[in-house]
Formats: C-alpha cells, structure tokens, sequence
C-alpha cells in the first residue's frame, strides 16, 4: 500500500523534515541488513488519542538493539517520550509509528561494530493490514520460519523480514492473503507479521516463545484479555493439523490486530465465520483501544493531537 508522508521524522534526538530523512547507499545496513525496528499503533478515543503500550515496545526496541550488540543510546524513557513528540508535532491519529535503528555510514565490511547506530521514528497513517473483512484465507507456507540460533527471533530485525517477505509473496502469489510459516520441527510458529491464535473446545491455544515467534505485544494483550474474559489459555507447540481442526483461529499484530481466519489451505475453518470466542477477544481488544471500555490496564499513554476519524485501508 502507498506510503502517506507527514511532516517531520525524529532523528538522534532532532525533529527534521521528511523528506530530508535520507541515507547513504553505502550504509552498513543496505548490505548487510543490520537493522532493528517497531511498529506501535495510536488509536483515537472520544476525544483524545493514546499510544497503545508505548512503554513495552520501547523495552523491545532496545532488546533487539542489544541482542545485536547495536546499543541505541536512549534509554526506554528517552525513546517513548521521542515517540510522543514526533506523533505530537505531525498531528495525525489514528497513525501506525515505526522507530528504526540501524548501522549508518563509515565502515565497510560485515563487523557492525564500527558503524554508527543511526535511530529514526516516524508515523504515518495507516489502515487495515490483512485485507477482507470477511475473514482471512490464509496458506501453509512452503518457507519455514527461522531455525533457533540462525537468526534471533525474539529480535524484531529488519534481516527476519526476508523470510517474511517469502512467506509473504508465494501466499499472494498463489491468491491467498497471507501464509502461515512452520519452525525448524514441522510444528506452527506464526504467520509473516503476526502471531497465531488456534481455539479448540473452548480452549485458546497459541505457540510458545521457543516455537521461532515474535513475542508479539498484541500477543501478550491477548493473553492477558482471555484470562480477564475467563478463558483458558495453553501456550504450547502445535502441529500443523491442529489449524484444520480448529473451531476458530485468528491472527494477532500491531498492523494485523485480532483478524480471524475463515480459511487455511483452503479448508473452512469451522464455518469460515468469527467465532464467539475470536469475537469476545476481538471486541475486548477493540473496546479498550478505541476507549469505549476504560483503559483499566493502562496500556495507552496519552498524546495531544486532534483527533481525526479512523483512516481506511
Ligand atoms: C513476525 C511477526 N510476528 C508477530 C508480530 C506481532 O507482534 P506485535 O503484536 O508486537 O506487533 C509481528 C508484528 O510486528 C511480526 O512481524
């Protein structure tokens, strides 16, 4: 989808144009994908607009940083109130927000350690992710999903997305809308940008952090709103027939959000429809963002932009 710019983009510490947010192509990261990056969401209530869990995506942001021996140089604190004056200063919510560090310009050769670590963040408006509202039709990936000790997956880099980008374009290819990839052992892991969710029996079953996932923050919300709603949870491994026999399943993101899934392999899963249990989690997670049931979690700080109506996809 096109890309809407805004006005500024946040840079070491400095507010600077957009358009001047630029990059050498010989930049450590342009050839050698020495990049970490987030992706949060701001979401409009009546009449004002928060940043959903601004502080645990901050702490990933670093994470990732530092599993990459790549220290960003701002502290958590540092790096969320950089995200509220970026957001702040462009005035646009709802909007998605993309902090990126990278390995900048000077060295040459794969050794990071003397490159530079740039950060940016910027935002911008952004709709749905996983088109059709209906449900998404969704393929057994062909790629797997990184092996343990390739590449970290617990760092959220910018070298993981290749594989997404795999994943990803074979299920458009062959007209799905997104692709499910499987880990090193054949079991589930978890789509191209999202985490996976399976309901069987009443009971919400999702893949372990072992199983090469993201640790997904809507993921850890969604835990966290099943056991308010009294449902059971098992993170446990999940063989791939399990999606085929489930009574439900959904997919869980900053961009995806809760999507349900109508089909996998092109087998219904159930009726194709959103189940009840999807549907209680769904509306929990949107009555909480959208600030129609209080924010008893505290997930969403605060930020002061006028508030404009939810942008499409
Ligand atoms: C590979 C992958 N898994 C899971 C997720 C979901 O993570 P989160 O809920 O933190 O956005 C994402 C989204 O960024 C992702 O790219």
């Amino acid at each position: 989808m096109p890309l809407q710019t805004t006005e500024k983009i946040w840079h070491n510490g400095q507010l600077i144009p957009w358009e001047q947010a630029n990059i050498h192509v010989m930049s450590h990261v342009v050839h050698y994908g020495s990049s970490v990056f987030e992706g949060i969401r701001a979401y409009t209530q009546p009449g004002r607009a928060g940043i959903f869990r601004l502080h645990e995506h901050m702490q990933r942001f670093r994470d990732s940083g530092h599993i990459y021996r790549m220290p960003l140089g701002y502290t958590v604190e540092q790096l969320t109130q950089a995200v509220i004056d970026v957001v702040e200063a462009n005035g646009v919510a709802p909007c998605y927000i993309r902090p990126v560090a990278f390995r900048g310009y000077g060295e040459i050769g794969v050794n990071p350690l003397k490159s530079p670590v740039e950060v940016y963040i910027a935002n911008f408006p952004w709709g749905k992710y996983v088109p059709g509202n209906e449900g998404a039709n969704v393929c057994i990936s062909s790629w797997n999903r990184l092996a343990p000790n390739t590449m970290p997956t617990l760092a959220k880099a910018g070298s993981n997305y290749m594989n997404s980008q795999l994943i990803r374009m074979e299920a458009e290819v062959n007209g799905y809308d997104e692709g499910i990839g499987l880990d090193v052992n054949g079991l589930v892991s978890e789509g191209s940008g999202e985490n996976l969710f399976v309901v069987r029996g009443g009971v919400l079953y999702t893949p372990g952090l072992a199983s090469s996932v993201l640790n997904g923050i809507t993921r850890s919300s969604i835990l966290t709103l099943a056991k308010d709603l009294g449902i059971e949870v098992v993170e446990a491994p999940i063989p791939r027939e399990f999606l085929y026999i489930a009574d439900e399943a959904f997919f869980t993101g900053t961009a995806a959000e809760v999507t349900h899934l109508r089909s996998i392999d092109r087998i219904l899963v159930a009726d194709g429809k959103m189940g009840p249990i999807t549907t209680a989690i769904h509306d929990e997670f949107f009555a909480l963002v959208n600030g129609t049931k209080p924010d008893r979690h505290n997930w969403l700080t605060p930020v002061k932009v006028k508030v404009e109506e939810p942008v499409g996809a």
